[in-house]
């Protein structure tokens, strides 16, 4: 028996592609490392209303449930735009997340030197050594509040409980202690009753962070001190709609959306890893997509779910070296070798 189980879930698009690269450099690292990883395939999103009428399958849950954990590449295409919103790809995405209880989620936004150029902030503004961690809360607040609709209004409740704040209070908690001990918290407590027990929630943790030095900052502060001076963050934990723009204005100050990764966590070993991208139908099947966003979630689940922090590291050092001559053509830079997706995944092979 293999030492890890990994169900895949390539989703649509793009997604078949850039997982298959993922694996080829799994598999490598487990070579590498010593230790054996046996796959599996599930359908979610776009090729699942095709083949089974629904986004997720129960079977797709079960098999996921049985993994140590998932790998996904992207759902959804204009193929479904016409589905009913609860039968669309993204309800799938949505489906899963809350099946496995996935409340955390990490997205790193780090640059790798090589690609400093491609942000669109001042060199010196971004400094040498970017690296924030959003830790966003993802199975609760507005996105699964009460909602409803009338004929001349429409209405979503954010709504979080103490219990929902602190669990994922103690994963950024946790995450700060690993990194550099600091943590902002962010809400709109000057306004929201929700952000209030948000911020009163995250200060009782802290007393068991004696070490992590806590700041709290309004969500409306911390999207322009994100452009204005990202350096000084380290860990950021907010609610879900919140974490859902900050982070993606997060990852534009890394440059390009192919190269961001992320993980989902529960509260055990069990992570969904996949690229914070969607399915780039517009790119899908001409072999150009990059690939490194799904590789550096492996490299995410090596660390969090699998405890092979080294494999981790080394896919990650690996990547920056490839960089420095190689890119796909959303990186491309004159003057460096232009490669496809495919080759993308085998030079990192070959740098690890
Ligand atoms: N987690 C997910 O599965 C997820 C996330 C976002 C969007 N989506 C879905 O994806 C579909 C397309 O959405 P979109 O166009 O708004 O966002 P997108 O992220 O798929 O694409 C935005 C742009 O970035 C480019 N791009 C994205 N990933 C790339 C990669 N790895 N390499 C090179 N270029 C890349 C695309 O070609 C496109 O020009 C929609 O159906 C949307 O609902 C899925």
């Amino acid at each position: 028996m293999a030492d890890y189980k990994i169900t895949l879930l390539k989703g649509d698009g793009i997604g078949p592609e850039i997982v298959d690269q993922a694996v080829k450099v799994l598999d490598k690292a487990a070579d590498k490392f010593g230790f054996t990883v046996e796959y599996d395939e599930a359908l979610l999103g776009g090729c699942a209303i095709d083949a089974t009428g629904v986004p997720l399958p129960d079977e797709t849950v079960a098999k996921c449930k049985a993994s140590d954990s998932v790998i996904l590449g992207a759902v959804g295409g204009p193929k479904w735009d016409d589905q009913p919103g609860n039968n669309r790809p993204e309800a799938g995405l949505l489906g899963i997340r809350g099946a496995l209880g996935l409340f955390a989620n990490l997205r790193p936004s780090v640059i790798f030197g090589p690609l400093k150029s491609a942000s669109p902030i001042k060199d010196e503004i971004i400094g040498d050594n970017m690296d924030i961690m959003i830790v966003r809360e993802l199975t609760g607040g507005i996105y699964f509040g009460e909602r409803g609709k009338s004929d001349d209004a429409a209405w979503d409740t954010e709504k979080y409980s103490v219990a929902e704040i602190e669990r994922i209070a103690r994963v950024a908690f946790d995450m700060a202690m690993k990194r550099n001990k600091k943590l902002t918290s962010v809400d709109k407590a000057n306004v929201l009753e929700s952000s209030r027990l948000w911020r009163k929630t995250v200060i009782e943790v802290s007393k068991d962070y004696p070490e992590v030095e806590l700041n709290h900052m309004y969500v409306d502060n911390c999207a322009m001190q994100l452009v204005r001076n990202p350096k000084q963050f380290d860990v950021i934990v907010t609610s879900n709609i919140f974490g859902d723009i900050l982070s993606d204005e997060a990852s534009m100050i890394a440059g390009s959306i192919g190269m961001l990764a992320s993980a989902s966590l529960s509260g055990g070993k069990l992570g969904l890893y996949e690229p914070i991208h969607g399915s780039a139908p517009d790119i899908a099947g001409l072999g150009i997509a990059n690939p490194l966003a799904t590789i550096l979630s492996v490299a995410m689940m090596l660390r969090y779910s699998l405890n092979q922090p080294e494999a981790a590291v080394a896919i990650e050092n690996a990547v920056a070296k490839v960089l420095v001559e190689n890119r796909t053509p959303d990186i491309f830079e004159e003057g460096l070798n232009k490669v496809t997706c495919s080759e993308m995944g085998d030079l990192v092979c070959q740098a690890l």
